[in-house]
């Protein structure tokens, strides 16, 4: 299965933040950027590069230059948080929105908006940084799939069990990459032991 766990120190560092109650939307904000920041690499670590011809000051050498598009898709509104970095990294990058929202009672996920840039000829990677049930991940990336998409990465910050199953259920042949895969789902689908709700530390709601 293609699921790549994100093991470095500085990751479970920067998720126990994260998880604690006490941390703030400010600092929940820039650990958010920090982790994405990681999660953009490793997510990236396969990007298509092409040969390129230069002159140092010493020599001429051949070097490497980035060759395939990059296209980040977040899922409204908490994707926001992970948009950032990869725009601070990869300057021609597009973005595309895709806005769903869980039921508070049933945990399904409602499609409201949709905007997205040409997707068929790069790397696409949708971000959102909680993966629980898998229904809002499944659903975005049938929607970029019917746009065009082949080359898929869903990025997210804690996974749980049930939604990575559900999302390889779905869509076998997408890349799964996590910085934090927890324990389980409770009765009304939040992940333990989780972080709470991602958009509402975010932005304080
Ligand atoms: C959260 C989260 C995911 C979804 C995950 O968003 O950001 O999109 O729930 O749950 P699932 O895997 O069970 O579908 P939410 O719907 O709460 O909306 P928000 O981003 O506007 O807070
Ligand atoms: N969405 C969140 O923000 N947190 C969860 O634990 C589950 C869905």
């Amino acid at each position: 299965m293609p699921f790549h766990l994100l093991q470095h120190p500085l990751a479970s560092h920067l998720v126990t933040h994260l998880r604690d109650k006490t941390t703030k939307p400010a600092t929940f904000r820039t650990v958010a950027y920090q982790l994405s920041l990681l999660l953009a690499i490793e997510s990236t670590r396969d990007l298509g590069t092409a040969p390129k011809e230069i002159e140092t000051p010493l020599e001429p050498v051949t070097g490497t230059v980035l060759s395939q598009n990059l296209v980040v898709v977040p899922i409204l509104r908490a994707g926001l948080g992970m948009v950032q970095p990869f725009l601070d990294l990869f300057p021609d990058v597009s973005v595309g929105y895709i806005g769903l929202e869980r039921d508070h009672e049933t945990a399904q996920a409602k499609h409201y908006y949709c905007k997205l840039p040409p997707l068929h000829a790069g790397r696409v990677i949708i971000v959102d940084p909680m993966l629980a049930t898998g229904g809002s991940a499944a659903q975005a990336i049938s929607v970029v799939k019917k746009a065009g998409a082949m080359d898929l990465i869903l990025a997210c910050i804690v996974a749980s069990p049930e939604g990575v199953k559900e999302v390889h259920r779905q869509h076998p042949d997408v890349r799964i990459h996590t910085a934090a895969l927890d324990r389980e789902l409770n009765a009304r689908k939040y992940i333990l032991p989780g972080l709470g709700d991602f958009g509402d530390r975010l932005y304080g709601t």
